[in-house]
């Protein structure tokens, strides 16, 4: 493909675990070409075959871009985005941990500045589907409860995932569900956090990646609907979708399901 035709993508975060997957999957792919890597290490800290920057402005000041792919943190990606509408450059987004105030923000200052924009609590299509699995089966139970599972640096809990599947689920329940309230709590907390009443289990060791775990339950049957994921490549097939796509979204869009939607 010639390099004009090429989509060219820089990657905010790129010293990360994810980010430099997303430099792997950025650098193999024929249609994408990457410009530069930008990450608050220092360079000495890293090995990267790419420029390198510690500065956001700084990097899109010196090379042309389409596309920033951003899994930092929450305060890092907020404090780039200035610089990103700037430079009419579309984020997409993968970092977790923003309360609905800083969604907000993320969402007008592209669409006010009419950059497209895309972010994602989870890129991985076993995800999409878990939820949109549990959002069918959610109607016909009248007890649901949640488990995920994260390695031990994770810094939210729970996850932006878990809280997705939750609203999804809640949205396609009309009554609130049933729950367990123990008069009993010795050690409170023991129920988990709950979202509109659906109970979050947040579970983080070592060996684990990323797990989901929906429990739905009636009388004399249960249905269990889970999702693993093993490798951080595993997000890599969602991410260069939103790559390709985010350019002709009218609006700022949430979700990988609203993708696969426009397939
Ligand atoms: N949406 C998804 O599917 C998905 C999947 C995995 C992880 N995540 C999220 O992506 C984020 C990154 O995850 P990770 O496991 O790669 O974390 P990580 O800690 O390995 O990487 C984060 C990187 O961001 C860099 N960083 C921090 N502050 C910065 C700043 N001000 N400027 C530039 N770079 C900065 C760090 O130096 C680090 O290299 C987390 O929020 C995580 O929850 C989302």
């Amino acid at each position: 493909m010639p390099n004009k035709t090429k989509i060219k993508v820089a990657v905010h975060g790129a010293a990360g675990r994810v980010g430099r997957e997303v430099i792997a999957a950025v650098s193999k792919a024929t249609d994408l070409q990457l410009t530069c890597a930008i990450d608050q290490l220092d360079k000495g800290q890293i090995s990267l075959e790419v420029p390198y920057y510690n500065n956001v402005e700084e990097a899109l000041s010196e090379h042309s871009t389409d596309v920033i792919v951003d899994f930092s943190l929450a305060a890092a990606c907020l404090g780039m985005l200035p610089h990103v509408i700037h430079h009419k450059v579309s984020p997409v987004i993968g970092t977790t941990g923003f309360s609905d105030k800083d969604l907000r923000y993320i969402a007008d200052i592209c669409n006010d500045n009419k950059i497209p924009g895309f972010i994602a609590p989870n890129f991985t299509i076993g995800a999409v589907l878990l939820s949109k699995l549990a959002a069918m089966a959610a109607p016909y139970f009248e007890y649901v409860d949640l488990i995920e599972e994260h390695h031990e640096n994770k810094i939210d809990s729970p996850s932006g995932t878990a809280i997705q599947i939750a609203n999804a689920i809640h949205d396609a329940h009309s009554d609130p569900f049933s729950q367990n309230h123990p008069t009993r709590e010795p050690y409170p907390g023991a129920r988990g956090a709950s979202i509109h009443g659906i109970n979050i289990h947040s579970s983080r060791m070592p060996g684990r990646l990323a797990h989901h775990q929906v429990t739905f339950g009636g009388p004399g049957q249960s249905l269990i609907i889970r999702h693993d994921t093993n490798d951080r490549e595993c997000y890599m097939p969602g991410v260069l979708m939103a790559v390709r796509k985010v350019l002709s979204l009218h609006d700022f869009t949430v979700g990988l399901d609203q993708l696969l939607d426009n397939d």
